[in-house]
């Protein structure tokens, strides 16, 4: 595995992780650590040893946003120039699910990149907030759009207009987080969760995200026939024939994600 500067990842069976790694300024992320974690990502997407991805931060936080130091002097020129959040963008194309452990603070581009995850486990000391507002700025990473899709318009704006600190609690009441636990045992039930992902049909995973994700952005039809074709998909793989071939044999099916 590569050397990173800003994260760390280690492998727990087929579970990939990666932990963000700048704890002195509670994980703050600059270029050079989103282009780390969308390295990370790829590396594990291609791996094939790895069926899931489990993203949590060391320290005291999660993401306490994006790096303000290193954007203070930012014109829309050189953004532009620099096409600043292409990695960003880069980050959903991950297929291999991808599970966020938040605790502490996730805030702006952290929250951002939480919202990147599949499915967010959260503790009770996880704090939300986009305080872009109180910057004179607004989300630039996806944040407008991702929680707006979940929670709603009014919600949403209450939520970026008002740039306040959200509970986790109320994140999950949002359906914004899958679950909360108590800090301590967040890792563990999150590591738990993975694994056992980790042991469903590799191919069938991918495609159930794929079509999932499709549904948040097309018409009802269009995602219907999008389904269609990755449920047809999954009869050319020797997965399905062991699946239901187990099933017949009354076994345990032995998936290879092939
Ligand atoms: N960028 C750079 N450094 C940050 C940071 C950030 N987003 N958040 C925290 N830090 C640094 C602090 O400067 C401090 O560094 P020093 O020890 O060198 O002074 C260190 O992390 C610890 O932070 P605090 O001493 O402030 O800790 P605290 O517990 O008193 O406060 C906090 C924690 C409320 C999160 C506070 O640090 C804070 O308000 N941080 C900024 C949060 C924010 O505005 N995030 C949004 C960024 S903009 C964005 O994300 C844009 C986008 O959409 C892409």
């Amino acid at each position: 595995m590569a050397d990173y500067q800003y994260i760390k990842t280690e492998t727990d069976g087929r579970v990939g992780i990666v932990w963000l790694n700048r704890p002195d300024v509670l994980n703050a992320l600059n270029r050079k650590m989103v282009y780390e974690i969308l390295s990370a990502f790829e590396a594990y997407d291609r791996d094939e040893d790895v069926r899931v991805i489990l993203l949590a931060g060391k320290g005291r936080a999660f993401a306490a946003g994006a790096d303000i130091e290193e954007m203070a002097e930012d014109d829309a020129v050189s953004m532009e120039l620099l096409n600043q959040f292409a990695d960003w963008d880069r980050l959903s194309l991950t297929k291999k699910p991808v599970i966020g452990a938040v605790h502490g603070y996730c805030l702006g581009g952290g929250f951002e990149l939480a919202l990147v995850c599949d499915l967010l486990f959260a503790a009770d000391d996880a704090q939300f907030a986009f305080p872009e507002i109180k910057l004179g700025v607004m989300p630039g990473a996806g944040g407008t759009q991702r929680l707006t899709k979940l929670i709603g318009k009014s919600r949403a704006l209450e939520w970026i207009w008002g740039g306040d600190m959200h509970t986790s609690k109320e994140a999950v009441e949002l359906g914004i987080v899958n679950r909360l636990y108590p800090k301590d045992l967040l890792f563990k039930e999150a590591i738990q969760y993975a694994r056992l992902l980790s042991e469903k049909p590799p191919l069938a995973v991918r495609l159930i995200k794929e079509a999932v994700h499709k549904a948040v952005d097309v018409p009802l039809q269009e995602g219907m026939y999008f389904e269609r074709k990755n449920f047809y998909l999954l009869f050319s793989s020797e997965d399905q024939k062991e699946g239901m071939q187990a099933f017949v044999e009354k076994r345990k099916a032995e998936f290879k994600g092939r």
